[in-house]
């Protein structure tokens, strides 16, 4: 009897003269990422109409990978640079993408009247059902900065079938101190809205340095033509709840989790306690060194890479599908055990790829990353 094989039927493109086939690959790269505009689209949710931009096709068997933008940014202020980077192309080919704009964040956003009851980031969490349920989606790779690595968190929590994985960037998950209000208070009675966002935002020696960057988010902030809706969100943010994580407590998340901050940036200490309360079989943490407040801003291809093994890690990316740039960036990531929250010396990256076992990806990890 004639045995069925399964074979892979790859689409021949012939080569133009004097092209590699890298120098095809990279063409083609770009042709996908200037066809694919994204489609835009608005559900009515109880919290008021909510606005998302989807890329890609949706993959059977496969989660989408679902992202929540900061205060003071909206999703291509916060994610287009990761998205768009060489390397991250290689791992969205696989997964559709929804791209969640907060309410009154979506670019054209018409200013919320004097009063309007903006949703705290528990209630923004309760709409990202509408979102899947109008998609038909059953399940998502979350990634999050800061007051939407909160929601996103928020979400997990209440809907844990629903989450394969979360990536969470700057994530704050206790709700402000007593002392935190009256420092609050006291910078709110100097500093403007865009400033105390920024303070957020970026680390003091980032905004101190003024570089492009720091000029380009200050200009977008300070300009921004919806900033009475920026400062709803930034008050959602600073209301939030305490999250409650506990280590082996109930209130905990359940899914694979990378947990992402800048060394020396604002959030620092929060993602350190944090790391400290989740599930260190489930955990992985990446303190990215030189990065800054907004290392998907910053490092794309750093955090592209641990993105890389960590849908690894949750068996989404065959290890055949590294690429030359992969392994070589591999030499400047270094990955250290860690056994609540404490650090010890361990292995390189380059050495575990290369004897084929799973990596950083593996939750239970820090990984400090230089540059
Ligand atoms: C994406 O391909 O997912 C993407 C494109 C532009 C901005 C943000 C994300």
């Amino acid at each position: 009897m004639t045995e069925l094989q399964e074979v892979q039927i790859t689409e021949e493109k012939p080569l133009l003269p004097g092209q590699t086939p890298e120098m095809a690959k990279e063409a083609e790269l770009a042709a996908r990422i200037l066809l694919d505009r994204g489609q835009t689209h608005s559900v009515e949710t109880p919290y008021g109409s909510v606005t998302f931009t989807v890329y890609g096709t949706p993959k059977p068997k496969r989660p989408a990978i679902l992202t929540y933008h900061d205060v003071g940014l909206n999703y291509k202020s916060c994610f287009q640079p990761l998205f768009q980077s060489g390397d991250m192309q290689e791992i969205i080919q696989n997964f559709v993408r929804v791209h969640v704009d907060a309410p009154g964040m979506e670019e054209g956003a018409p200013v919320y009247p004097v009063g309007y009851q903006y949703p705290s980031l528990d209630q923004l969490a309760d709409t990202i059902p509408c979102i899947l349920q109008y998609l038909n989606f059953s399940s998502i790779i979350g990634v999050g900065v800061g007051a939407g690595a909160y929601i996103l968190s928020r979400y997990a929590l209440n809907h844990q079938d629903t989450v394969e994985g979360l990536v969470l960037i700057n994530i704050d998950p206790n709700a402000k101190g007593w002392m935190d209000w009256a420092a609050h208070k006291l910078t709110g009675l100097t500093s403007s809205i865009p400033e105390m966002i920024l303070a957020h935002l970026f680390s003091q020696e980032e905004l101190s340095g003024n570089s492009e960057l720091i000029q380009k988010y200050r200009n977008i902030i300070s300009h921004a033509p919806n900033l009475e809706n920026i400062e709803l969100y930034w008050n959602s943010y600073n209301n939030r709840r305490d999250l409650n994580f506990e280590r082996g407590g109930d209130i905990t998340l359940k899914c694979p989790v990378m947990l992402v901050v800048g060394d020396q940036a604002p959030h620092e200490d929060a993602v350190v306690e944090c790391n400290s309360k989740l599930d260190p079989t489930q955990t992985s943490f990446l303190k990215m060194a030189d990065s800054g407040g907004q290392p998907q801003l910053t490092q794309p291809g750093k955090l592209t890479e641990a993105f890389k093994y960590f849908l690894q890690g949750m068996g989404y990316m065959a290890s055949s599908c590294m690429t030359r740039l992969s392994r070589s960036r591999t030499a400047s990531l270094t990955s250290a055990a860690s056994i609540d929250g404490s650090r010890s010396r361990a292995r390189t990256l380059s050495q575990s790829s290369e004897s084929g076992t799973l990596p950083s990806g593996t939750p239970g990890h820090t990984m400090e990353v230089s540059c």
